[in-house]
């Protein structure tokens, strides 16, 4: 590629500025061009680390800017929407973050006008591309059906500051789209129903079935800890089984044509002790769960976990964290956020179909989504039809 892809980035918030930016600033191919941000303070302090040519806190002057090739978006979900719809209308692509929309009449209509218009638009599940993922699928590929699947995503929401309250909102939007995205895509089978259980608001198990006779149920909770790996996978694979931890190790047991036990390297990050991407690649889980503990220890102690809104707290958490820190714990591993965008670039400015997940893929996890929360409602299972999530 002679020229950089020149990016507008919309939003430059925790997640966008631990993940796409640094992607973007580390590629060959990518350029940050234009970054925006409501947030002044905010966009000046990323700006002044990652220098963009331009940058504006209004969102609309990066999709109407004619030197942007491809727009990246991640804010509050409420406006991905909108940021979606004037990028279709400007036939510009986009890599939008999770989710897409709040509801399928929106994520319809954006998969009506990506269709109409021919111009890719990109979700963020990017756990798709991630190495652990890449190579479990193999395993998924060759196996008969059914698979039964356990998966358990569950966090401590204690640790948000009070500027990410939305986090809090209904996390089977807001996070568990990306197991539903994942089952999808290992099973390679769609869901038709969806019966779900809740102890309390966000501490929920999710059972789907699909088409082909599989099964998998989703413990999602934002009651765990943060001393625990976040994310474990368990398959039947007919007469052969796996477990996988937090994107660090993948262990395999009678014929999956996969090795006894494989580790993975995880993500580095800037300005930070990044130790952790070489211990997760010799120690897979245990490295992970002593990365955990460290880091759930220095959340307890400072006085996060008590009372996230406490300035002082972070300021405690930010010396037992080191200098350079350790990064955020949920990003040690390599969830393939950084393949994700640069697969979409890359593919799209060669005039090439992206292996992304695209609308559709969003509005198949939006309807079991909110046919969880309705299954929770009424106790009752709520079937799906693929025609919930198509137009
Ligand atoms: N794929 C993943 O693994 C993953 C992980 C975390 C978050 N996310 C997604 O990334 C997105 C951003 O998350 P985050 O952690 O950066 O959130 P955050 O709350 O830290 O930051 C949000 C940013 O958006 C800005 N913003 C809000 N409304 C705006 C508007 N109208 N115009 C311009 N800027 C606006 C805020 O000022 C803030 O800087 C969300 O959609 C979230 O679901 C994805």
């Amino acid at each position: 590629m002679s020229e950089k892809i020149r990016l507008g980035v919309i939003g430059c918030g925790q997640f966008m500025s631990r993940q796409h930016i640094q992607t973007i600033a580390r590629s060959e191919n990518l350029s940050l061009y234009y970054l925006a941000d409501q947030d002044r303070q905010r966009l000046e302090q990323v700006s002044s680390f990652y220098k963009p040519n331009k940058t504006t806190t209004q969102w609309r002057d990066v999709v109407e800017d004619p030197d942007v090739d491809i727009l990246v978006a991640g804010i509050v979900p409420k406006f991905h929407p909108d940021i979606v719809k004037a990028a279709l209308e400007k036939r510009k692509p986009i890599y939008v973050e999770k989710p897409l929309s709040e509801n399928l009449f929106d994520g319809k209509a954006i998969q009506e006008l990506s269709d109409q218009y021919d111009v890719p638009v990109a979700v963020g599940f990017n756990r798709r591309f991630a190495p652990v993922t890449q190579y479990m699928k193999k395993a998924f590929q060759s196996a008969d059906r059914p698979i039964t699947i356990f998966y358990r995503i569950c966090d401590d929401d204690r640790i948000r500051p009070p500027s990410q309250n939305w986090k809090k909102q209904d996390r089977l939007l807001i996070e568990i789209v990306h197991i539903f995205d994942l089952l999808y895509y290992l099973i390679q089978a769609e869901p038709v129903s969806v019966y779900a259980v809740e102890s309390r608001f966000n501490d929920a198990l999710i059972t789907i079935k699909f088409s082909d006779n599989s099964n998998a149920t989703i413990l999602s909770s934002s009651w765990g800890s943060l001393a625990q790996p976040k994310e474990r996978l368990e398959a039947i694979l007919d007469r052969a089984s796996m477990e996988m931890d937090d994107f660090v190790e993948v262990r395999s047991y009678g014929k999956t044509g996969l090795s006894a036990k494989q580790c993975f390297p995880g993500r580095a990050y800037d300005r930070c002790d990044n130790s952790h991407v070489e211990a997760f690649a010799a120690d897979g889980w245990a490295a992970m769960l002593k990365m955990r503990q460290f880091y759930y220890r220095a959340m307890q102690e400072s006085g996060v976990l008590e009372d996230s809104s406490n300035m002082r707290a972070w300021e405690n958490a930010k010396e037992l964290l080191g200098a350079p820190p350790v990064p955020q714990v949920n990003y040690t591993s390599d969830k393939g956020w950084g393949i994700a965008l640069e697969e979409f670039c890359e593919r799209v400015i060669e005039k090439e179909k992206p292996a992304n997940a695209g609308p559709v893929d969003s509005n198949r996890t939006i309807a079991c989504a909110i046919a969880a929360r309705n299954s929770i409602e009424t106790g009752k299972p709520v079937v799906l039809s693929q025609s919930d999530w198509t137009v």
